[in-house]
């Protein structure tokens, strides 16, 4: 079963985000940056804890005007294929509709499976591409950029 509760996040938080960042992604995300970040216009930050209320993933997005677009997603290894990308989703997409914003963009790399499958799943299409958007190493990855309409909030 699925469980997973999700709390809505600030600067405060920025120490907890970095930990979650650097645990799913195995790289840095310096808390002061990330608070710096959340304190921007129209920034926010979604917490999942699991049933012993652990932290277990995060969402970030931005809205501007009608439009939001997802900043970051990612969940802890041993909490993945469960469904709870899906609930972190759903959560932004909801949180994003209710400040106005009627289309939520994303940029994804090519070869990430397990997020393409997740917001393909979630209704978004592909609306371009960046050549080498993401710096991997010495090589660089394309992105695809994908959209997705929102129901209004
Ligand atoms: C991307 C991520 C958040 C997906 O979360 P998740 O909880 O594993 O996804 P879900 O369990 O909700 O699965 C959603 C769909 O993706 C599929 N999926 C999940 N992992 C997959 C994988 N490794 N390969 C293929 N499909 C996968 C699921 O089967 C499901 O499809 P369905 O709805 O058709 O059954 C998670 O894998 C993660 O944290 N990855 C590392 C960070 C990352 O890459 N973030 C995205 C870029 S910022």
């Amino acid at each position: 079963m699925t469980a997973l509760h999700i709390v809505p996040a600030g600067p405060a938080e920025s120490a907890v985000l970095s930990a979650l960042y650097e645990s799913a992604f195995g790289e840095a995300w310096a808390p002061d940056q990330l608070a710096q970040l959340l304190a921007g216009p129209g920034v926010f930050a979604l917490i999942g804890l699991d049933d012993a209320g652990v932290p277990a993933g995060y969402a970030l997005g931005r809205v501007a005007a009608d439009e939001a677009e997802l900043l970051s997603i990612a969940l802890l290894p041993d909490h993945r294929r469960r469904g709870e990308g899906r609930l972190l989703l759903d959560a932004l997409m909801e949180r994003s509709a209710a400040a106005g914003a009627a289309t939520l963009f994303l940029e994804v790399a090519i070869d990430n499976a397990a997020a393409l499958t997740l917001y393909r799943a979630a209704g978004f299409r592909e609306a371009g591409r960046r050549k080498g958007y993401y710096k991997v190493g010495t090589t660089t990855v394309d992105a695809i950029v994908m959209k997705r309409e929102l129901a209004p909030g």
